[in-house]
């Protein structure tokens, strides 16, 4: 079994969807899980969950968009659970709903960019030097199809800021190679979170079907068993790549 016995996992973003699957799983795994979000009763109903199988669980609070919050959010977890060993700075979102350029306020391209690069940016950059100076590490990453290409249900503001996390990923990968540090990005296509079962009408799941060669859409629990994968040292030699986690649909 793939194991991250007493690592410290810091997973942003799970007080919910993907982040929740990804930091369950990590658990299951053996890490001390930290959880990451903003809806403190969330947090809490995954963090019991977690609790109710034995495994270390702390939970954390922080905007990502702010850095002062992300650098106190990383004391803390140094002060009570100890330096992270696993990030993954899965924390983001489609916040505006897509529309053409010249519609796009100033406001809504802002909030898209920072929900997604800036809060990625301000993670990594926050918990990098740490990583670098114990000489070991792995950093996973969060894109989308989306980032793919030109798609009319996916704001461009969105589309974009994935495609940057891409290459900031890469970019880290290039740095923080040679310190031990391996860098990684994962590539969602629509996956069945309890908010996109609310928010994608049934007939539009059925159809979305159709376009993924494996005839199903994504879960949680797909992209937490590639973020485990990049995360284990089972993947010691892999670093800078964009992993699709797509069914196939990216082909077609
Ligand atoms: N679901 C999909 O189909 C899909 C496909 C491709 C890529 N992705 C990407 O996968 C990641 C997770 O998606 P998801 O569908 O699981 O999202 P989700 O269910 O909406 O959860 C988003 C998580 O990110 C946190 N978050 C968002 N903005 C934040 C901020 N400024 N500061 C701190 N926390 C913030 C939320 O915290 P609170 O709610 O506690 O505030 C929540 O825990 C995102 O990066 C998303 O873009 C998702």
């Amino acid at each position: 079994m793939t194991s991250l016995d007493g690592q410290v996992a810091l997973v942003t973003g799970s007080s919910r969807g993907i982040g929740a699957a990804i930091a369950t799983l990590f658990a299951q795994h053996g890490a001390r899980v930290v959880i990451h979000g903003r809806d403190v009763d969330a947090l809490a109903a995954v963090g019991a969950r977690i609790a109710s199988t034995g495994a270390e669980v702390f939970s954390t609070t922080a905007d990502l968009t702010e850095h002062g919050q992300v650098e106190a959010m990383r004391l803390a977890i140094e002060e009570h659970v100890g330096p992270v060993d696993i990030l993954v700075a899965n924390a983001g979102g489609s916040p505006v709903p897509p529309s053409p350029i010249e519609d796009i306020t100033e406001a809504d391209w802002r909030l898209s960019i920072d929900t997604n690069l800036t809060a990625t940016f301000l993670t990594v950059k926050t918990f990098l030097p740490g990583m670098k100076n114990r000489g070991r590490g792995s950093i996973i990453t969060m894109s989308s199809a989306a980032a793919r290409r030109p798609n009319a249900g996916s704001p461009v503001g969105y589309a974009a800021a994935k495609a940057a996390i891409e290459l900031l990923t890469k970019d880290v990968a290039a740095q923080a190679g040679p310190f031990g540090i391996r860098a990684n990005c994962l590539s969602p296509e629509t996956i069945m979170t309890e908010g996109n079962q609310r928010q994608i009408p049934e007939r539009i799941q059925l159809s979305l079907i159709d376009s993924h060669p494996i005839r199903r859409l994504g879960t949680p629990e797909d992209v937490a068993a590639a973020a485990l994968f990049l995360a284990a040292d089972t993947a010691a030699w892999i670093s800078g790549i964009v992993l699709d986690i797509a069914g196939g649909s990216v082909l077609v």
